[in-house]
C-alpha cells in the first residue's frame, strides 16, 4: 500500500506564560502514523485530546501561538518524501488545496454572510487557479457542485439563507474541488441534526469512492467512525494509545480507555444513559507520571503510575500504549 502522510515523533503544542515561567503545551506529544493511499483514517478521543492540532500540524499551519516542537510530517510525491514543515510559502500553496485540503472544525464559517456563496467558491479558485476567465472558473465550480449531487441554486443564496448542514457539504465541496490526494476533516458533522450529519458523512464517502483519495477524519463520534473509518487511532492526553483497524478496534479494543469510549456509545433506540470515561481528562500543563490515563484507569498497576507505555504492535494489525499488553521485561 502507498502512504500518503507520514509523522515521525511529531511534538506540537502551545507556548504559555504562567507564573511559573514560559511552560509548552505538549498537545501532539510524539505522534508516529502513516497514512495509505486510499484509506479513510478516523482520530477520535474526548475533547481537548489534541485531535485539532494534530491536523492543524499534518496540513502545515502552523500558526502562533501553535509550534512545533520536534518530529517530521513527510508527503509522498511520487517515490519521494518531502518534509512538509520546512516547504516554503510559494510551495506550500501550490501543493496546499491540490495535495492535501483541510475542512476545519466549524468549516461552515469559511462562507462570508455578506457574500453569495459563489463568491467564496470564485475567489478561492481565482487565488488558486491561473489563466482562466471567470466565467470558466464558475463553470468548474457548478460541475463540481452537481458531481457531489448538490443543487447548484444554493450557489447563489447567502450563507443564512442556507441549513447548517447545507453549508457544511459546501464547505466540503469547497475543500475538494481541487480534487486533493488527501483530505483531513475536523469534526465535519458537530453541530447538525442526525439526517444532515448522514448526509456530510455519505458526501464524504462518495468524494472517497469517486475520487479514490485519502480522508483522515477526526470525530469524537465513534459512532461516525464505526460507519466510515478503515482504520481508526485513539488519541488521549496528545498520544495515540491505539491503532487499528476501526472493525477490530470497535469488536475489542484493548486499551481501557478504547473500552470505556466505547461502552459510552448509545447504541440506536436505546434511551438509557451510559456511563461515560470516569473523571476528566488531565491538564496539559500537569500531566500525572507514567501513563496520563492512569489516575483514571480501572486496570491501573504499579509501572502505569511511573513509566510511560509506547505505542507498539500487539498483534500484526494493532497497536496500544498500555502496560497490560506490553511484554514486561
Ligand atoms: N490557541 C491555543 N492556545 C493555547 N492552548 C491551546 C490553543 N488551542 C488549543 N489549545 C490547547 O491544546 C489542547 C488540545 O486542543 P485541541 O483543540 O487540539 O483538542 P481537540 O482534541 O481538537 O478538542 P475538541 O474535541 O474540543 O475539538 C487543549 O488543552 C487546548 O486547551
Ligand atoms: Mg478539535
Amino acid at each position: 500500500m502507498a502512504t500518503v502522510l507520514k509523522t515521525q515523533d511529531l511534538q506540537a503544542g502551545y507556548l504559555l506564560l504562567t507564573p511559573y515561567g514560559e511552560r509548552a503545551i505538549l498537545a501532539v506529544n510524539g505522534v508516529n502514523i502513516e497514512i495509505f493511499h486510499e484509506e479513510i483514517y478516523g482520530i477520535a478521543g474526548e475533547s481537548g485530546s489534541g485531535k485539532t492540532t494534530l491536523l492543524k500540524t499534518l496540513f502545515g499551519e502552523v500558526e502562533v501561538p501553535l509550534r512545533v516542537l520536534g518530529g517530521k510530517v513527510y508527503y509522498s510525491f511520487g517515490n519521494e518524501f518531502v518534509d512538509a514543515l520546512l516547504l516554503k510559502e510559494e510551495e506550500k500553496r501550490r501543493i496546499r488545496w491540490r495535495y492535501i485540503s483541510y475542512i476545519p472544525q466549524g468549516s461552515m464559517s469559511v462562507f462570508n454572510p455578506v457574500k453569495r456563496i459563489h463568491s467564496t467558491f470564485l475567489d478561492f479558485l481565482k487565488s488558486h487557479v491561473e489563466g482562466k476567465v471567470q466565467e470558466e472558473l464558475f463553470e468548474l465550480v457548478k460541475k463540481h457542485v452537481s458531481a457531489l449531487g448538490l443543487p447548484t441554486k444554493v450557489l447563489s443564496a447567502y450563507p443564512h439563507q442556507l441549513s447548517g448542514g447545507m453549508k457544511q457539504r459546501l464547505a466540503i465541496a469547497l475543500a475538494t474541488i481541487l480534487n486533493p490526494k488527501v483530505i483531513l476533516a475536523d469534526e465535519p458533522t458537530t453541530a447538525l441534526d442526525v439526517v444532515a450529519q448522514r448526509a456530510a458523512i455519505q458526501l464524504l464517502k462518495d468524494i472517497q469512492r469517486e475520487y479514490r483519495n485519502t480522508i483522515v477524519i477526526v470525530t469524537h463520534d465513534m459512532g461516525i467512525h464505526a460507519h466510515m473509518t478503515h482504520r481508526l487511532a485513539i488519541m488521549y492526553a496528545g498520544r495515540i494509545v491505539e491503532e487499528g483497524p476501526t472493525s477490530v478496534i470497535l469488536d475489542q479494543p484493548l486499551h481501557p480507555y478504547t473500552q470505556y469510549l466505547i461502552g459510552s456509545l448509545p447504541t440506536i433506540g436505546d434511551k438509557t444513559f451510559r456511563d461515560s470515561v470516569p473523571g476528566a481528562p488531565p491538564s496539559f500543563l500537569d500531566l500525572p507520571p507514567g501513563c496520563a490515563f492512569h489516575p483514571r484507569c480501572p486496570q491501573v498497576f504499579s509501572v502505569c503510575k511511573t513509566q510511560t507505555p509506547e505505542l507498539v504492535n500487539v498483534d500484526e494489525r494493532r497497536k496500544a500504549a498500555c502496560w497490560l499488553w506490553m511484554e514486561r521485561g
